[in-house]
């Protein structure tokens, strides 16, 4: 173990796998496991934890640079990591024209945490991956700074939730994800064992995501790994769109179940899986096990709601918006964006 190991962070691993009692699998015999990755550590939930565990391995104490929108839930994770485990953090910001403004919440926290922040313009931010634009955004960062890729899904990150297969391992027969960049189905899929598959629900429409789990799986492996689908019906509209009939799903799930729901991610997930169900896809008998990847922001002060999504729009980016990224539904899932801002 070196000492930028994440494990000395005592993460809950294996993450728990809970039962729960839900007549609308029930009554098909279905049984339904909650694979609670939200419990994994408070700062780093979820897939944070597992996508980043290698890569700070990699990093060995050097600054780690890394890229997210306003609302990345991902910054904050590297934010937190660099001051759990004291290495310096630089986060590349879309959007220059924050800047001059107060910081959002999610930056406060990511600041706090000893992150430096970078603002960049849009432009500049979409050809982040171009080598002469990597060249000068480095320039901001340390010398000799580890790269974490927006959203952090790299190889060493699929690699990471190879793992989170692994703990599933004769324990459920399919197995529900949500899919944002597609490093965390890439992963799942390539540790789950014979007569397992993954069954991933994008966030984003588009359709574009196959292509990108085949990548991640490429860059990891060599070459595909596992059974995995997508099912391209349940992002609602794209990107941080939640639905009132979402929003009423989700509320239902959390009052039936005594578990608050991330809206952007988890809620599509669990509504997609519960959707699968009810059209009778899955034969009797069949273990399905949804992934909690991870878990709202704390509720706004007045209590009122338990995430920040603002039924029947985007969810809302202010205070306690519970997902990473609160941006136009034709966004990419890295590189968030702004409340009032539905150009790119
Ligand atoms: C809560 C949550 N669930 C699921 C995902 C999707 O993961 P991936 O981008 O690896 O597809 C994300 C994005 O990082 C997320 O924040």
């Amino acid at each position: 173990m070196n000492a930028f190991d994440l494990s000395r962070l005592r993460p809950r691993l294996p993450s728990p796998l809970e039962p729960v009692e839900d007549e609308r699998f029930a009554r098909r015999g279905l049984t339904l496991l909650l694979k609670r990755e939200d419990l994994i550590h408070p700062d780093l939930p979820g897939n944070k934890w597992r996508k980043l565990a290698l890569n700070l391995e990699a990093a060995e104490g050097r600054p780690v640079l890394t890229f997210g929108g306003a609302y990345s839930n991902h910054l904050r994770a590297v934010a937190a990591a660099g001051r759990l485990l004291g290495f310096a953090t630089v986060g590349i910001v879309r959007g220059d024209e924050l800047a001059g403004r107060p910081l959002n919440p999610s930056l406060t926290r990511c600041a706090a945490d000893g992150m430096r922040l970078e603002f960049v313009d849009r432009a500049t931010y979409r050809a982040k991956n171009d080598p002469a634009t990597r060249a000068l955004l480095l320039e901001r960062a340390p010398a000799g700074a580890y790269v974490v890729p927006e959203g952090g899904s790299n190889a060493l990150a699929v690699q990471g939730c190879v793992e989170l297969g692994r703990e599933l391992a004769g324990a459920a027969d399919a197995v529900g994800v949500a899919v944002g960049t597609g490093g965390t189905l890439a992963g799942l899929a390539a540790g789950l064992g014979p007569g397992q598959r993954a069954l991933g629900f994008p966030v984003l429409k588009g359709g574009f995501l196959g292509e990108e789990v085949r990548a991640l799986q490429e860059a990891a492996f060599g070459g595909p790994r596992g059974e995995w689908t997508l099912d391209e019906r349940f992002h609602g509209g794209g990107y941080a769109r939640v639905s009132p009939a979402l929003e009423a799903f989700a509320r239902d799930f959390e009052a039936r179940h005594g578990l608050a729901i991330e809206r952007l991610y988890v809620a599509k997930m669990l509504y997609g899986l519960t959707a699968l169900a009810e059209e009778g896809v899955f034969p009797a008998g069949t273990r399905l096990a949804a992934v909690i990847t991870g878990a709202p922001d704390a509720p706004p002060s007045d209590g009122a709601r338990p995430s920040g999504a603002s039924p029947g729009g985007r969810a809302r980016p202010s205070g306690a918006s519970p997902g990473d990224r609160a941006r136009p539904s034709s966004a990419s899932p890295g590189d968030g964006g702004q409340p009032a801002d539905s150009s790119r």
